[in-house]
């Protein structure tokens, strides 16, 4: 088959997936903790047996279990093969891959740590060391980040030598608030510049999401059409059908909010929203994403309840199965007000988007697991067909599905065969299952790949993560100045009534999901 001489290069994304990054240390603190064996090791091993891994890679796990070498492989195979997508593990590969795994258990909170570390990097065989590129991942507890940080720099790990890099990735939450996250930015930032810095945001690896970017903008039709005078508006959902899975002590202190919004949502919200960018790079996508972020307009205490709902789950049943109230789940006190739902309302006040509103919402035990962008077109401003059941027909709607059952679809109005001009909607359907048969990397293998090759468009900027709390750390104020708790829903609903009202009182629906 010849090229389609109209084709061009727009994205560089799958020319990036084929490069191999060079070699470097991979030093993962938190390396005996749930993130680093559901989804780091697994991600890593997987781009090894996608050769994506130069052979001199190594891996370096501190934690402060102490376990040895061997210990550490073997319970590191067995999370590949638990939670990796591979069905069985590959003897050759595992064979180069663990050779190349290393265990170090240490107290972040000691400085000899970081000599041990340093000691550790400087002794690796000449092969496995070249070039002094070094990437350090925080998977621990959020408190450790600064000390990690600082302890790196003090024993000159933060410094970069001629030609080689430093690079610290930092896993969510970053900071719980504005301050705190502007405390935790000031303490990473005296040890390592913004470009050795890689805030995860795991929403940003999903194929899916990418997919909204080349979406818009590899495709001529879409972008005339991507405004406010033809957006009727715009719904973005994050559900989970799971409730806390233990993580009631850590969720507590979060939220939905925290947790959910000031991140990914917000992340998707400003692919959805921004100017093109005039190229695919770092700098360029992540200006006018904030731009994005800084268009949208504060909370007042005025319209605070018109403009955000939150929601607490009571016990009810999810896929028939009966489950505990979010106030009985491990680890959650007794009269907790922490929303584990949140819908909100937002405008993006610029030339583009001015008036149309953003409707978001997020919650856990909601009655299934599905992550999608419903972009609700205006109606057709005139409807020249008399005598039809036209009325019945609804405006066309786009909606981009990030998860489960990956894809687009688009609904339209079609002509139902027959004597008569009946109108009915039908959909035109996408499915990345079907369309391409490679499935779609886990959002960590190239998340780790990205950070390697030094490419941060897929992560965090500070002014966006910055922006993000802004917006939210308003409505967090607003809501501990009122004692209205939050209004419950049964677990397995779509959240609280008041929810459906934030729509409403705009003359809109939800999607029904
Ligand atoms: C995490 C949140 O960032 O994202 C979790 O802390 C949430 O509470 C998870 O369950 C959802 O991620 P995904 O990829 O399953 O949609």
């Amino acid at each position: 088959m010849t090229p389609d001489s109209h084709s061009q290069p727009v994205f560089d994304l799958g020319a990036r997936l084929s490069r191999t990054p060079p070699p470097a240390a991979i030093v993962i603190f938190g390396a005996s903790g749930d993130l680093a064996r559901r989804k780091l090791l697994p991600a890593l091993y997987s781009l090894a047996l996608q050769q994506l891994l130069a052979p001199e890679m190594t891996i370096i796990g501190v934690a402060q279990r102490e376990l040895t070498d061997e210990q550490f492989h073997e319970q590191m195979r067995q999370a590949i093969v638990t939670h990796g997508s591979q069905a069985s593990v590959d003897d050759d590969i595992w064979e180069g891959f663990s050779r190349r795994l290393r265990y170090l258990s240490a107290d972040f909170s000691d400085p000899t740590t970081y000599e041990r570390i340093r000691d550790t990097l400087i002794a690796l065989p000449h092969a496995h060391h070249q070039f002094g590129n070094r990437l350090f991942y925080l998977a621990t507890a959020p408190k450790f980040f600064p000390i990690i940080a600082e302890g790196l720099g003090d024993a000159g790990l933060a410094e970069e030598a001629p030609n080689a890099f430093s690079r610290i990735v930092i896993e969510k939450p970053f900071g719980n608030d504005l301050e705190s996250s502007r405390a935790l930015n000031r303490r990473l930032g005296a040890v390592f510049q913004e470009t050795q810095t890689f805030r995860i945001d795991h929403y940003l690896g999903k194929e899916t999401v990418q997919n909204l970017l080349v979406l818009r903008f590899a495709n001529a039709i879409f972008e005339p059409i991507w405004n406010r005078r033809y957006v009727d508006h715009v719904q973005i959902t994050v559900a989970e059908d799971l409730g806390m899975e233990n993580r009631g002590a850590y969720y507590d202190q979060s939220g939905a909010l925290r947790d959910i919004v000031q991140n990914h949502i917000f992340q998707v919200l400003s692919l959805i929203a921004m100017e093109p960018p005039a190229r695919f790079d770092s700098r360029s996508v992540h200006d006018e994403k904030v731009k994005v972020l800084r268009a949208i307009p504060a909370i007042t205490a005025e319209d605070a309840s018109d403009s955000a709902v939150r929601g607490q789950y009571r016990s009810g049943f999810i896929a028939g199965e009966p489950v505990l109230g979010y106030r009985e789940e491990t680890g959650v006190p007794e009269g907790s007000n922490t929303e584990t739902f949140v819908a909100m309302r937002l405008t993006v006040e610029n030339w583009r988007w001015a008036g149309t509103p953003f409707y978001l919402r997020t919650g856990k035990r909601l009655p299934r697991r599905t992550t999608e962008v419903a972009v609700q077109f205006k109606p057709a401003p005139h409807l020249p067909f008399a005598h039809t059941v036209a009325e019945t027909t609804a405006p066309n709607l786009l909606i981009l599905r990030i998860q489960p059952d990956e894809g687009a679809s688009l609904r339209f109005s079609a002509k139902v065969p027959g004597p008569r001009v009946d109108i009915r909607d039908v959909s035109m359907d996408f499915q990345y299952g079907n369309a391409f048969l490679t499935p779609s990397a886990e959002a960590y293998e190239r998340l780790l790949l990205d950070a390697l090759l030094g490419d941060s468009t897929l992560f965090a900027r500070w002014d966006e993560v910055e922006r993000g709390w802004e917006i939210v750390d308003e409505l967090l104020s607003l809501w501990a100045t009122t004692a209205i708790p939050a209004a419950n829903y049964a677990a397995g609903a779509w959240g609280p009534k008041e929810a459906d009202a934030l729509v409403r009182r705009d003359g809109r629906e939800w999607r029904r999901l």
